[in-house]
């Protein structure tokens, strides 16, 4: 599609599809979505079923005003007014009190739902044309990484789901913000594209950093890997992963001498940022590749870079 300019013939089309009751995976501007009517607990049980998602885990319903979004939660007060003047359309998840319209299953039984704004023409298009909200997980199987483009979608559910809107590469790389306005302080229940100073620098008090529904059940690649802190000894490292005769893989961010005998090589020279597009391709190319061991240098924990490595962190726990 054209990114900037949706083709509205396509947007007619995929909106009939939602409509329909039909699941279209959309881009935005963080990673790809599976969209569905968020209005209907069928087609939300659909979106569960076709991603292997757990029922405990509840999904973000897609806007694409503000009305729409005060349509569906309820009590949020200058301060949450002030995020969305700010933020909206963009990477933040907004937590709050559901109106009673919204079905339990998108919320998966909670008291709270959630709404974001994307910054994607597409997404917004197909969101005003369907004229529903629009409930979409990442559009990814349980277990896999976050979508970067409409290939990676495709992966995960060919010949699954009714259509999927290729607007190219997204934006990010990494999914949104989500913060619980419910109670003040605020809370970040999961770090994203938008960081936590920029949180800061607007709210009178500090968000605090809680724990996600489902931090569980964080993706891992069948790589191990290996988190790896500034000042690491990286050569001796990959010399004694190699020597036990593993397939190791390398992501690293300034130019330094990169060991021999490596089986993937990735140099990052643009930071936090570039790293963030890049950190789910390189997973499912480890993937693919049948890396055993992957060293990952973290980037500075600030700005975006907080995220990426959050990401990083939780591919390395162990399960
Ligand atoms: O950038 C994104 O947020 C992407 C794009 C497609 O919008 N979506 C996405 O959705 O990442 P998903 O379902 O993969 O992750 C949503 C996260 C989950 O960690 C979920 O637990 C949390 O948001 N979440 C959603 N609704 C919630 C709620 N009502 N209360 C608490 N956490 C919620
Ligand atoms: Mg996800």
């Amino acid at each position: 599609m054209d990114k900037d300019n949706p083709e509205s013939e396509i947007i007619e089309t995929a909106a009939e599809l939602i409509i329909r009751g039909e699941l279209v995976a959309f881009p935005t501007e963080t990673v790809y979505g599976l969209g569905g009517n968020g209005l209907d607990e069928h087609i939300v049980a659909k979106i569960f079923k076709v991603k292997g998602r757990r029922p405990d885990n509840p999904l973000i319903l897609h806007v694409y005003s503000r009305e729409q979004a005060l349509s569906l939660v309820q009590g949020l007060d200058q301060e949450a007014e002030l995020l969305m003047d700010t933020f909206w359309p963009g990477p933040l998840t907004l937590v709050a009190p559901s109106r009673e319209k919204v079905p339990e299953i998108v919320r998966a039984g909670r008291r709270l739902a959630s709404v974001r704004m994307p910054d994607h023409p597409v997404a917004l298009a197909l969101i005003k044309r369907a004229g529903v909200p629009i409930a979409a997980p990442s559009a990814n199987l349980s277990g896999r990484p976050s979508p970067t483009n409409a290939w990676h979608v495709r992966e995960d559910f060919e010949g699954q789901i009714s259509a999927i809107l290729d607007g190219g590469p997204t934006g990010w790389g990494i999914e949104s913000t989500v913060l619980d306005i419910s109670y003040k302080p605020y809370k970040v229940l999961r770090p994203g594209a938008v960081s936590i100073e920029q949180l800061n620098a607007l709210l009178s008090t500090p968000v605090q950093l809680g724990e996600g529904v489902a931090t569980a059940l964080h993706y891992q690649p069948k790589a191990r890997v290996l988190a790896i802190e500034k000042g690491t000894k990286i050569q001796e490292l990959t010399a004694q992963m190699l020597s036990n005769g593993n397939k190791v893989g390398i992501v690293i961010m300034p130019e330094e001498n990169i060991p021999q005998g490596l089986n993937m090589i990735v140099k990052i020279y643009g930071g936090a940022e570039e790293y963030g597009k890049r950190l789910y391709d390189i997973f499912r190319t480890a993937d693919q590749e049948n890396i055993d061991v992957i060293l990952m240098e973290l980037p500075e924990e600030v700005g975006l870079g907080a995220a990426v490595a959050d990401r990083i962190r939780k591919a390395a726990q162990k399960a």
